[in-house]
C-alpha cells in the first residue's frame, strides 16, 4: 500500500530534497495553514469554474462542500484551477480543446504535491477531459460532476436546454413560431445552474463516469441546485480521503469490462454520440480498445430503458427522481460485468446487492418492458465510411432507414450557412445532405452534423432527412444523422471526393452506408484532390499534427497509451 506523501510528494528539483522540503513548508505556511493540516494526506481539488462557463457556476460551492469533506475525513483539501471548456463560448468548437485541457489536468495532477484528486466538472467536454488526464496522471481520483439544470417553464410547456431550444429554432425557421415567441423561449430554456438539462452529452457523461465506478453512486442525475448535490460533493471529499488509505487507481476502475458496462449504459440511456467519441479516448488512455465492432454487439443486446428527451420525453430532473443510474443499473444486471471496482471501493456487484430504491417506470423501463429491444446508438461501415460512422437509432426516423438517395453536397461548414436556406438550392425531401470537412483535422469537429433542414423544405413541414458528415452533433440533438464519417474528408475519406448528385445508400439493417461511384471515377477523381493546408504556430498546429480520428476517440497520437492491440 503506497503512503500518502502529503506536501512532501513531488518535491521541487533543486538537487537537495531536504532543502525543496524546507523551503515548501516555509512557503505552505504562508497561506496560513496549521502545522497539524501541513502534515495530512492533501487531496487536490481540480476545479474548472470560468466566466465562460455557465454549466459551472456552482463551482466555488461544490469547491467548499468538497473541501468540508475532505477536512472531515483527515485530509488538506487544495483546490487548484485548470482550464474550463464552456460549451457555447469556444471558437471553433470546445472540442478542439478537450486535449488541451486533459493535457492540463494531467500534468498538473502530476506536478503538485497532492495524493489524491477529486476532479469538478460538468459541461460536455470538461468531465471527459478530466477523465483522460487523470487517467494518464496514475493517482487516485474521484469524479464529482456539477450536475444537471432544472427545466423552466414557457406557456404552461416545460422547457430544457438544449433539445427545446433545437425544437423551437427548427419551428422558427419553419415560419411556426415569431420571433418575439422564440426570444420568450430564450429566456426560459436555460434557467438555473448546471448542465443541459436533457440526456445531451454532458448527463450521459456523468453517467457513464458514476457506471464505469469513476464517481460516488447515486450521483450523476443529482440536480445541480439540489440540496444533495451539495451533500455528494462533501461525500466526494471524504471518499477522496478514503483513497489516500486504501489507494485505488483509475486503471482499476476503468477497465475493459467496466468501459463495456459504461457502453452498455449509454445505450440504454438513448446517450449521446458524443460519448463514444469521449469513452473511447478515456479508455485509450489505459490502452483499453473500444471498436466498432463491439459496439455494435453491445448495441444489438442492450435494450433503451430511459425515456429522457432528445430521445423521449423527460429531463434530467424526472430521471433523477425516478432511480437515476443505479436503478438502469438493475435492470441491465445480467448484462453487466459485475466485478468492477468503483472508487468507492466496492465493486458493482456489492452496489446492486444493496437496498434497492423506489422506480418511476414512466422515466425507466424495466429491462423486460423497454422502449427498443436494441440499443439507441449503432455503427455503420461501407465504402463511405470505411472505418465507420455512427448513427443514433433512437433518434432516427425508421422509414429512412433503408434509402437509397441522391447527395446534395456542401463543401464545409461556411458553405453550408451560406446555401442551406438559399431558394434556389436545388433539394428534395428524399435527398440526403452531405456535409464534407468538419472532422477533427479539418475543422476541430465542430457540433455541425445536426444539419438544418434546408429552408423552403423547413416551410414545407419536412422535419427530417438523411444527413451525413464527419462532424459531431450535439447530444442534445435528434434527427436521421450519420456522423463521425471515418476517415474524414481532409483526411482523405472517400467523402473527401462525394459530389452533388452521386447515389448514396444508406441500410441500417446491414449496419452498411454506401457511395455508389464506380471506383475508377473515385480515383479519377482523388487524382485531383488534395488536403486542406495545415496551421503553421501554436496548439493550432500541434493539433492539427497530433489528432487522431474519432474511432480512436480524437486524442493526440502522443497522449494514447500504446499497446500492441493499438499499434
Ligand atoms: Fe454545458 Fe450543455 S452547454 S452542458
Amino acid at each position: 500500500m503506497r503512503k500518502p506523501q502529503g506536501l512532501d510528494g513531488g518535491l521541487t528539483n533543486y538537487g537537495d530534497r531536504d532543502f525543496s522540503r524546507y523551503l515548501r513548508r516555509s512557503f505552505a505556511r504562508s497561506m496560513g495553514l496549521s502545522q497539524e493540516l501541513l502534515g495530512k494526506p492533501v487531496i487536490g481539488i481540480a476545479v474548472s469554474g470560468s466566466g465562460f462557463n455557465n454549466c459551472h457556476r456552482t463551482m466555488d460551492e461544490l469547491t467548499a462542500a468538497v473541501s468540508r469533506g475532505v477536512l472531515s475525513g483527515g485530509g488538506l483539501p487544495a483546490p487548484f484551477p485548470t482550464i474550463s471548456l464552456g460549451e457555447v463560448f469556444l471558437h471553433p468548437t470546445s472540442m478542439m480543446f478537450r486535449n488541451l485541457m486533459s493535457m492540463d489536468v494531467e500534468e498538473m495532477i502530476r506536478a503538485q504535491p497532492m495524493d489524491a484528486v477529486v476532479l469538478i466538472g460538468g459541461c460536455d467536454k470538461t468531465v471527459p477531459a478530466q477523465l483522460m488526464g487523470a487517467a494518464s496522471a496514475g493517482k487516485p481520483a474521484i469524479q464529482l460532476v456539477t450536475g444537471p439544470m432544472m427545466t423552466g417553464r414557457y406557456r404552461g410547456e416545460r422547457l430544457g436546454a438544449c433539445t427545446d431550444c433545437r425544437r423551437f429554432w427548427a419551428k422558427y425557421r419553419a415560419g411556426e413560431v415569431s420571433e418575439t415567441e422564440v426570444s420568450e423561449v430564450e429566456g426560459n430554456l436555460a434557467v438555473t445552474a448546471g448542465t443541459c438539462a436533457v440526456m445531451g452529452t454532458a448527463s450521459s457523461m456523468a453517467c457513464i463516469t458514476e457506471a464505469l465506478g469513476m464517481s460516488l453512486p447515486g450521483t450523476a442525475a443529482i440536480p445541480a441546485v439540489h440540496s444533495a448535490r451539495m451533500v455528494a460533493a462533501e461525500e466526494t471529499g471524504k471518499a477522496a480521503v478514503r483513497l489516500t488509505q486504501q489507494p485505488i487507481t483509475p486503471d482499476e476502475v476503468i477497465t475493459e469490462q467496466s468501459a463495456e458496462n459504461a457502453l452498455r449504459v449509454l445505450l440504454a440511456l438513448g446517450g449521446s454520440t458524443n460519448a463514444i467519441i469521449h469513452l473511447t479516448a478515456i479508455a485509450g488512455r489505459l490502452g483499453i480498445p473500444l471498436s466498432l465492432a463491439r459496439l455494435n454487439e453491445i448495441s444489438d443486446e442492450t435494450p433503451v430503458l430511459v425515456d429522457l428527451k432528445p430521445v423521449g420525453e423527460g429531463y434530467m430532473e424526472d430521471f433523477y427522481a425516478a432511480g437515476g443510474v443505479g436503478a438502469v443499473l438493475q435492470e441491465l444486471r445480467p448484462l453487466l460485468h459485475l466485478d468492477c471496482m468503483g472508487v468507492d471501493g466496492h465493486t458493482l456487484r456489492e452496489r446492486l446487492d444493496g437496498p434497492k430504491s423506489w422506480v418511476d417506470r414512466k422515466v425507466i423501463h424495466r429491462f423486460s418492458e423497454p422502449i427498443s429491444s436494441s440499443g439507441g446508438i449503432v455503427s455503420l461501415s461501407g465504402s463511405l465510411a470505411p472505418r465507420g460512422a455512427i448513427l443514433k437509432r433512437a433518434a432516427a426516423t425508421p422509414s429512412l432507414f433503408e434509402t437509397e438517395g441522391r447527395a446534395v453536397v456542401f463543401e464545409n461548414v461556411d458553405d453550408m450557412a451560406k446555401r442551406i436556406d438559399d431558394p434556389n438550392l436545388e433539394v428534395l425531401p428524399n435527398d440526403i445532405l452531405v456535409l464534407k470537412n468538419a472532422g477533427p483535422l479539418a475543422a476541430g469537429m465542430p457540433e455541425a452534423g445536426y444539419l438544418p433542414i434546408p429552408g423552403k423544405l423547413a416551410r414545407a413541414g419536412i422535419k427530417d432527412m438523411i444527413r451525413i458528415s464527419d462532424a459531431r452533433m450535439s447530444g442534445t440533438a435528434y434527427g436521421t444523422i450519420i456522423l463521425h464519417v471515418a476517415p474524414e474528408a481532409a483526411a482523405g475519406g472517400p467523402l473527401a471526393i462525394v459530389r452533388s448528385g452521386d447515389r448514396i445508400a444508406l441500410s441500417v439493417a446491414e449496419k452498411r452506408v454506401d457511395l455508389l461511384v464506380p471506383e475508377e471515377e473515385q480515383k479519377r477523381r482523388f487524382a485531383s484532390w488534395s488536403p486542406p493546408p495545415q496551421p503553421d504556430r501554436g496548439y493550432a498546429a500541434l493539433y492539427r499534427r497530433s489528432v487522431l480520428q474519432a474511432p480512436e476517440g480524437c486524442d493526440f497520437d502522443f497522449l494514447v497509451k500504446q499497446t500492441a492491440e493499438f499499434d
